[in-house]
This record gives C-alpha cells, structure tokens and sequence, in this order.
C-alpha cells in the first residue's frame, strides 16, 4: 500500500488555477465551491500578484499547491522556500537537481509543506538533453533524479502519467506521485500529448492528478470536477 492510499478521493484532484489573474482565480474558486479541495498556483498567477491567494485558500479550508520551479544556489532555493512554507502551502515544486533538493529540504523544515522534484521537464525529449550537454537520455535521467530525490528526503515527484507505474516501483510507496497530462475520455488535449484517463493515472500508481483546462473550461466546472473525482473514487475502491 502506497502512503497516499488513505488520501481521500476529493483531495486527489489538484485544479490548475490557470487563469488570467487574481480576480478570475477567485471567481472560478467561488464557482467551484466543494467540488474542488486542492489548487495550483502556477508561475504566471503567482507573478501576476497571485501568492497571496495561497494564504487566502487555506483560510477557507483548500490545499494549495504552489508549482515555482525553483532552482537557484542554495542559499536562495533554501530562503525562498521557507518564505513558501510559512506562507502554509501544502506542496512546492522544485528542479531535481540534488544540490537545490538539498537546499529546500532545509528550507522547509518540519511543518505541513511537502516538496515535490520536477525530474526532468516532460517538454524534453533526448535529443533537448543532447542538445543541453547531457549525456543521457530522459528515461535514464528521470531514473536517476527519482533516487536523488529520495535521498535527499524529497517527499515527492512530478511525473508525466506513463512514468508513473515504472518510477513508483524504483521508489517505492512512500513519495507522492503527482502527474498532469490527465484527461477524462472524449475530452480535448489541448497541447497535451501523451495522456492518461484520471482513472488509469490513479490505477497506475498516482497520488494527485494536476487538471486544468478539463476542468477550467467546462461548460459546467462543477460538474466536471464532480465528474473526475467519481471516476478517481472508482479507481481507488472508494
Ligand atoms: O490544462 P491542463 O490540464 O493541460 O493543465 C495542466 C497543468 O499542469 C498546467 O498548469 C501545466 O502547466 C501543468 N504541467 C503540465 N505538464 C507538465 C508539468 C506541468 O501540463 N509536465
């Protein structure tokens, strides 16, 4: 049994807040109501004055997902993520390169954030990592970045959905695995190209799906939310 085995069905779904601004983050959180517990604040949303919503979901309750990417020397990936963590996020996103990993670990203490390493960006393929010097390809080098992050204590990953099944037998049960590219069947791709269903990602091993546009812009968000949630409920057994 995975650790996120007991995660209730609701809080697997993690709504990109992908929006243009703080104005329409709020009006899509008020729409969503109940149907959504856990959001994403993305680059663009936190850039664009979005960070003070992190303090502003936990009051009513949400888990915030803040998705930064950070990677800097050490002492500044350290700092910026225990301003992060005070701020009370629930999940941080940084590179898996050991010596950042590292460096959050320290930043984030032992309170309620969890951190999650982006091993390598699901935008590259081999030839990007030829391109950029590697010497390796991506499979090798989401491998090796998995066990980096479980050494340095990271408490999760970012995955695309196909990895999930390969990487959580490398790791085993104790990271969350969290994965976007997932859409419920006969829903639009959008940019994505390698897909999963919501209940195929979570049969595979997934603890939290990332969605956005299937459910952002839905005729009816609530409903497609509801909708992933009871497919995700269906995979777990619950
Ligand atoms: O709209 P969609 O469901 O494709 O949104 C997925 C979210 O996950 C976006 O916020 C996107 O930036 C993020 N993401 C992704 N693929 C990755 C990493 C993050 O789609 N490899």
């Amino acid at each position: 049994m995975t650790r996120g085995a007991t995660i209730p069905a609701r809080d697997r779904l993690i709504v990109a807040l992908d929006v243009d601004g703080v104005e329409a983050a709020r009006a899509l959180v008020a729409q969503l109501g109940d149907s959504v517990s856990f959001y994403k604040i993305g680059m663009e949303l936190a850039y664009g004055g979005g960070l003070p919503l992190v303090e502003e979901l936990k009051a009513v309750g949400k888990k915030v997902f803040v998705d930064l990417k950070l990677h800097d020397i050490g002492q500044t990936v350290e700092r910026a993520t225990r301003r992060i963590a005070r701020l009370g996020a629930d999940f941080l996103t940084i590179h898996g390169f050991p010596q950042t990993m590292r460096a959050a670990r320290q930043g984030a203490g032992d309170g309620g954030l969890r951190l999650l390493a982006v091993t390598v960006m699901t935008s590259y393929d081999d030839a990007d990592l030829a391109e950029a010097g590697y010497s390796i390809g991506v499979a090798e080098l989401v491998s090796r970045r998995a066990i980096q992050a479980k050494d340095a204590g990271i408490d999760g990953l970012i995955l695309s959905p196909q990895e999930v099944a390969p990487i959580r037998a490398l790791v085993g049960p104790e990271m969350a695995l969290v994965t976007p590219g997932v859409r419920p069947a006969g829903a639009a791709l959008g940019d994505q190209k390698r897909v999963m269903t919501p209940g195929a990602a979570i049969a595979a091993g997934a603890d939290h799906l990332v969605v956005g546009r299937p459910v952002t812009q839905a005729p009816d968000p609530r409903a497609a939310a509801d909708a992933i949630v009871a497919e995700i409920s269906a995979a777990i057994g619950g």
